[in-house]
């Protein structure tokens, strides 16, 4: 009999998503029932056909399904300038030679929640688009997942795609409303705990400079990006996905999380997309948002060297 906790990861890969793919693959707890892909990071197209080949680099034959080509409502802008034109770094990889599954992303995701029911746990770390129509499709989803996490927001206004706003939360807000207030209870890695956990780079090149296939192929897709964000960001890494990932996997690694009531803002203008965190608790709503302040770094940089060194 299986034991293991099944995973379902909604993912837009994405450099940092890949390299959270690999951690989920390398840990012996946990197994990845499927990975339903959103766009975001780039689009469909290319998110469909870097999640494929991450699991064919990988040697996993995990289940794809493509899911939403847009945002519910609203045109977004995509991150390519991060990732690469292709969302992989740009290096020109042959195609893997599986496909996506026909089934729906959405769909998917309803009926491996019925399959795990009371044991699923539910990852999501890109835009929130495949969730809500998931969602909206059957509003009991939430019954049937044990946990959920998500990587989205900035809980004290300091984001990165816009001056208040986080990627993920930014690309569908509307998408993200529907999530955030469909799960009576949610864990939320954000974009400030991101910072706050940076990857030293000379470490992680060093990891990946000593792990075999799936080092070389990781080290290469992210090239890229880790050149734009030295040059931004400096010696540290910040690397989104793998730290929420790193908390699904192994969550007493988290040293401080506080729960607060969190809502995201969807009119048009400078805040649209904000998560707003009601840290002292003045609206009177339910605490829904279990927010990571902070992880074990050496647990957490230990994870990440296994991972690139199978
Ligand atoms: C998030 O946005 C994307 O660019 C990353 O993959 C990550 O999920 C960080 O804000
Ligand atoms: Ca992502």
């Amino acid at each position: 009999m299986n034991d293991k906790i099944p995973l379902l990861i909604d993912t837009d890969p994405g450099v940092d998503d890949a390299l959270a793919l690999l951690l989920a693959f390398d840990d012996t707890n946990h197994d990845v029932v499927g990975l339903t892909i959103a766009a975001g990071n780039v689009g469909l197209r290319h998110t469909v056909a870097n999640a494929l080949k991450l699991c064919e680099v990988a040697g996993r034959e995990v289940p794809v399904y493509a899911g939403s080509p847009s945002p519910l409502l609203h045109a977004a802008p995509d991150a390519a300038y991060v990732h690469g034109n292709d969302g992989f770094g740009d290096i020109d990889y042959t195609p893997a030679a599986r496909s996506a599954e026909a089934e729906h992303a959405a769909l998917a995701i309803l009926r491996l929640s019925h399959v795990h029911a009371g044991k699923l746990v539910l990852v999501a770390l890109g835009p929130l688009t495949n969730i809500a129509l998931a969602l909206k499709l059957d509003p009991t989803l939430p019954a049937r997942v044990a946990r959920f996490v998500a990587m989205s927001g900035a809980v004290t206004g300091h984001g990165n795609i816009t001056p208040s706003a986080e990627f993920n939360a930014y690309f569908d807000p509307e998408a993200a409303k529907i999530v955030f207030d469909a799960f009576p209870q949610f864990d939320l890695s954000d974009w400030e705990a991101t910072v706050a956990h940076g990857l030293p780079h000379d470490a992680v090149l060093g990891w990946m400079q000593s792990g075999g296939e799936v080092g070389r192929f990781y080290e290469a897709i992210s090239r890229k990006t880790r050149e734009w964000s030295a040059d931004r960001r400096g010696d540290d890494w910040h690397c989104a996905d793998a730290l929420a990932m790193a908390w699904v996997l192994e969550p007493d690694a988290a040293i401080e999380v506080e729960t607060r009531p969190l809502d995201i803002v969807l009119e048009h203008g400078p805040a649209r997309g904000a998560t707003v965190v009601d840290w002292q608790r003045q609206l009177g709503r339910p605490d829904n948002a279990r927010i990571l302040m902070r992880y074990d770094a050496a647990r957490f940089h230990a994870r990440i060297r296994r991972a690139l060194t199978p």
